[in-house]
C-alpha cells in the first residue's frame, strides 16, 4: 500500500512569518489522517516551520526545494544537503522543470543532487515531465525515460528505496491546464514501468508518484482515484491554507 502524499512547493512564495501563520491556521484544521503532508518553503522558512510543526504538533515533513550538487566549498548562494538537513528539511525537491528550465540544470546534476540528498538521508522527490512541444512530437515516454535513466543510473535498489517521483507535464505547470487523470495515469504507468526496469518490479510498486501541474481542489478527486497517482505535488494551489486544506482531504 502506498500512502498518499499531498506536497506544498511554494516556490519562491512566503516570508518566514507567513510561511509561519500558514502552518499555525493548518494546524488549526483537521487533517484526514490516512494521507502525508509535505511542505517545501524557501530555504529562510525550513527552521522555523520545523519547530511552528513540532510545538503545533501537526504530522508533517518540511523539506527544501533544490539543493547543491557538491558537498560543500565556493558555490556562493548555494546550500549543501547537510545544510538543509540541519535546518529541519526531511525531503528535497530535485529536478523541478523551473530548474531545468530558468537555471539550466542538467540530468547530470540532478544525478548528483540525489546522491547528496542519500548521503544525508534526505528523501528526494524527483520532478520528471514533458513540455508541450514533446508530447506533440509523441516524445513523452522517451522524455521521461531518459530524465528518470539518467538522473537515476548506478544507484542501487535499497538506497533509492525512500525516492519519490514528481511527475508534472511542463505545460500543466501553473497554466491552470491540468493534465486529465486518464493520461496522467498513463504517464505514472510509464514511469513504473521504468523504474521497474531500474531497480525490479517490487521497489518500482513501492515507489510513490505524485502527479503536479495546476492541481485545484476541484480536480484532486478523480486524480487521486487513479490506480497508479499516489498524491499530488502542488504549487499555486498550496499558497492558500484554504484551498490546500481541500486538497489535503480531498
Ligand atoms: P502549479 O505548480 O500547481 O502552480 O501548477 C506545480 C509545481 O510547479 O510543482
Amino acid at each position: 500500500m502506498r500512502k498518499p502524499i499531498i506536497a506544498a512547493n511554494w516556490k519562491m512564495y512566503k516570508t518566514q512569518k507567513e510561511a509561519v501563520d500558514f502552518l499555525e491556521s493548518l494546524a488549526a484544521s483537521s487533517l484526514k489522517e490516512d494521507r502525508e503532508v509535505w511542505i517545501a518553503p524557501p530555504f529562510t522558512a525550513i527552521s522555523a516551520l520545523s519547530s511552528t510543526e513540532k510545538k503545533a504538533k501537526i504530522s508533517l515533513k518540511i523539506g527544501a526545494q533544490t539543493i547543491s550538487e557538491h558537498t560543500e566549498g565556493a558555490f556562493t548562494g548555494e546550500i549543501s544537503a547537510r545544510m538543509a538537513v540541519e535546518a529541519g528539511a526531511q525531503f528535497v525537491i530535485i529536478g523541478h522543470s523551473e530548474r531545468r528550465q530558468i537555471f539550466h540544470e542538467t540530468n547530470a546534476q540532478i544525478r548528483k543532487k540525489t546522491e547528496k540528498a542519500l548521503e544525508q538521508s534526505l528523501i528526494p522527490m524527483l520532478c520528471v515531465g514533458e513540455t508541450e512541444g514533446e508530447r506533440s512530437l509523441g516524445q513523452t515516454n522517451s522524455v521521461l525515460k531518459k530524465q528518470l535513466e539518467e538522473a537515476l543510473h548506478g544507484f542501487s535498489s535499497p538506497s533509492i528505496q525512500s525516492l519519490v517521483i514528481a511527475y508534472e507535464p511542463v505545460w500543466a505547470i501553473g497554466t491552470g491546464k491540468v493534465a486529465t487523470p486518464e493520461l496522467a495515469n498513463e504517464a505514472h504507468h510509464y514511469v513504473r514501468k521504468v523504474l521497474a526496469d531500474l531497480f525490479g518490479l517490487e521497489v518500482a510498486k513501492e515507489i510513490r508518484i505524485l502527479y503536479g501541474g495546476s492541481v485545484k481542489p476541484e480536480f484532486i478527486k478523480d486524480l487521486m482515484d487513479e490506480r497508479d497517482i499516489d498524491g499530488a505535488l502542488v504549487g499555486g494551489a498550496s499558497l492558500n491554507p484554504d484551498s490546500f486544506l481541500k486538497i489535503i482531504n480531498y
